[in-house]
């Protein structure tokens, strides 16, 4: 697979990673667990080495869920991104966000139990805390560098004013934020910033959670549990909307000879050598349209053409519900 370079460090990525969020249950509904080592260990061996996970997804689950399918493989064959600071309680409840450097020491204690390691590659504060200083957070993980317990350091959903602070305490290695066909914000002003700073932009949701694969349809209920019941863009009325976006881009990866997941994958891919996006594979099916996406080599031209199909103001909903759009930093 590809590589590219991890901002201003030596460290080379495949070009695409995979996502461990949807293999445990409470985000995307039920996870199959067997199934999701499986696929962690069909992208390994495709190549795929850095895997994204959170300390609060399925509260330490996911970590986990990692660390068994890391079992028996060498440590430094995995890139592991772990986020952290986003507070549960035992039903899963969202209760806050903790950015403290106190908290941040904490965390990664109980991290690096989790995942079985001494060293954890991106550490990363998922959400910004309003109540800290994000000069404080990330001198914490810089401490954390400094004494061998984090490799690189990331940032997740924040906006320029953030960015350019925390960069100023210690080089931040990428920006894991929604981007997709259907997620342009970042374009006007925050992707600008990172390669003013040489920061990697690290994309997720960019099938926008399924929606953007080709296969959703109207009839397809979202189940109770499932995160994507909130979704405003799959709220009756904008679904269908959306949905006839997604024919648009079906039309023309057809023309290609690909299918609309792996389009949509290979657009992103396109915008730039200092991407790297996480796909939300959780089935190997899901990965091998992802793997195909990464031999894709579309050309200025294709991705312009992708670019103007619709234009983003045509989408219709936001990202997030108003609950969780207050809590990013980046769209403020
Ligand atoms: N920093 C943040 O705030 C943040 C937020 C969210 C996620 N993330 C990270 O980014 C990763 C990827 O994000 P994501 O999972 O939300 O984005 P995504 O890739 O847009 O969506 C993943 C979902 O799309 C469906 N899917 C994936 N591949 C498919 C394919 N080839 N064909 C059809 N459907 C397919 C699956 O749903 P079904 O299996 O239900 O069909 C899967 O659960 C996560 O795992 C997590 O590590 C970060």
């Amino acid at each position: 697979m590809n590589k590219r370079k991890l901002g201003n460090s030596n460290v080379e990525l495949p070009v695409i990673g995979l996502g461990c969020m949807g293999m445990s249950g409470g985000v995307y509904g039920n996870a199959d667990r067997k199934e999701s080592i499986a696929t962690i260990h069909a992208a390994m061996e495709a190549g795929i080495s850095l895997l994204d996970t959170g300390d609060f997804y399925l509260s330490g689950h996911n970590e986990m869920l990692v660390a068994e399918a890391l079992q028996g493989k060498k440590r430094e064959d995995a890139f592991i991104a772990v986020k952290f600071g986003v507070m549960r309680d035992p039903q899963g409840g969202f209760t806050g966000i903790d950015g403290r450097p106190e908290a941040v020491k904490n965390f990664l204690a109980m991290t690096l139990q989790r995942l079985n390691t001494d060293y954890i590659d991106l550490y990363q504060p998922a959400r910004l805390d309003p109540n800290v200083p994000i000069e404080e957070t990330i001198g914490a993980i810089s401490d954390m560098v400094q004494a061998g317990y984090v490799r690189n350091i990331g940032l997740s959903e924040v906006g320029v004013d953030t960015i350019r602070r925390a960069h100023a305490v210690h080089p931040i290695s990428w920006l894991q934020i929604e981007y997709s066909l259907f997620s342009r914000g970042i374009e006007q002003k925050i992707l600008p910033v990172l390669r003013e700073l040489g920061i990697s932009l690290n994309p997720y949701g960019v099938l926008d959670r399924g929606l953007l694969s080709g296969k959703w349809t109207k009839e397809r209920a979202v189940k109770p549990g499932d995160f994507r019941e909130s979704s405003p863009r799959l709220r009756k009325g904008n679904l269908e909307r959306n949905l006839e976006l997604v024919e648009k881009l079906r039309k023309v990866a057809e023309e290609r000879g690909v299918n609309v997941a792996q389009l949509a994958i290979a657009w992103v891919i396109g915008q730039g050598q200092d991407i790297l996006p996480l796909i939300g594979a959780r089935k190997q099916t899901q990965l091998e349209d992802a793997l195909y996406a990464a031999e894709i080599d579309l050309s200025g031209a294709e991705v312009e053409v992708i670019s103007t199909l619709f234009h983003p103001d045509e989408v219709a909903g936001d990202r997030y519900d108003e609950h969780q759009m207050a809590l990013l930093d980046s769209e403020k």
